[in-house]
């Protein structure tokens, strides 16, 4: 059987009051269910909230970005180890927003990836091409190469769970998903270049997951495709609603 993940981003929204609202909502909805697997990547102020609320549901913690460095004099940085001391289970790494504001190169992904896995922490590693170069047909070679440079120096055989989102950028937050063929097409090739590497056994811990502009009216087509896992959502995760809708459609 497939195993589904569907994770939700709420990137820079919701105040404490806010999240709190949410993850209450979404613990009377989908606190139960186990497949797919839920994940909320609440902002950094409402970790503790977000993680109070959850504790006795099956929904997972994650955070939306942190730093490479245990500790130190990195003002308004975040690490791994507090994270992981605020009950955090996963890490959204090289999100497309933070390589295209914050300056998060395939290197300085590469070095997140590594402290978040010394430290147990799960990534949800996130690639994708600009519309810039899918009109110059060169999607898969971007991709490729921020997938490679990600993990090079890692031996993924070695982990218990890794996640791939494959987010075409001009397909966030756009209201302009790619079509579900494309998403299949791209994450059946992100399946190959890990298999390649890593051998097939590596594939039961991976879920490949799709990303731009999920919605309840479209998740159900990227979960029918044979390779793909489930969807990082963003816009539609600020509403408990939908998510519950998205996630109720991934049942499989
Ligand atoms: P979106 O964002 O669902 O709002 O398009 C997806 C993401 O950025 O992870």
């Amino acid at each position: 059987m497939k195993r589904m993940m569907i994770a939700g981003n709420w990137k820079m929204n919701k105040t404490d009051e806010e999240a709190i609202e949410l993850t209450s909502e979404l613990v009377k909805l989908v606190g139960d269910v186990k497949e797919p697997k839920v994940v909320v990547c609440p902002p950094f102020t409402s970790m503790r909230s977000v993680r109070d609320i959850i504790k006795d549901s099956n929904i997972c913690l994650g955070a939306q970005n942190m730093f490479w460095e245990e500790s130190g004099a990195y003002t308004g940085e975040i690490s791994s180890l507090m994270l992981k001391s605020v009950g955090c289970r996963y890490v959204i790494i090289g999100h497309s927003e933070r390589r295209g504001y914050f300056g998060e190169t395939d290197e300085k992904v590469n070095k997140k990836l590594k402290s978040a896995m010394k430290h147990g922490l799960v990534p949800i590693l996130c690639v994708g091409e600009t519309l810039g170069d899918r009109d110059r047909g060169i999607s898969k070679d971007i991709v490729k190469g921020q997938v490679e440079k990600a993990v090079k120096g890692l031996d993924l055989s070695q982990v218990n769970e890794f996640v791939v989102a494959y987010e075409p950028v001009w397909a966030i937050g756009t209201g302009r998903p790619a079509t579900a063929e494309d998403a299949e097409d791209m994450i059946s090739f992100i399946r190959s270049l890990l298999v390649d590497a890593f051998g097939d056994k590596v594939m039961d811990k991976i879920y490949l997951l799709y990303g731009g502009s999920v919605k309840p009216d479209n998740i159900a087509e990227f979960v029918s495709q044979p390779t793909v896992q489930g969807a990082l959502v963003g816009g539609a995760s600020l509403s408990a609603d939908k998510f519950a809708s998205i996630v109720e459609k991934s049942k499989v």
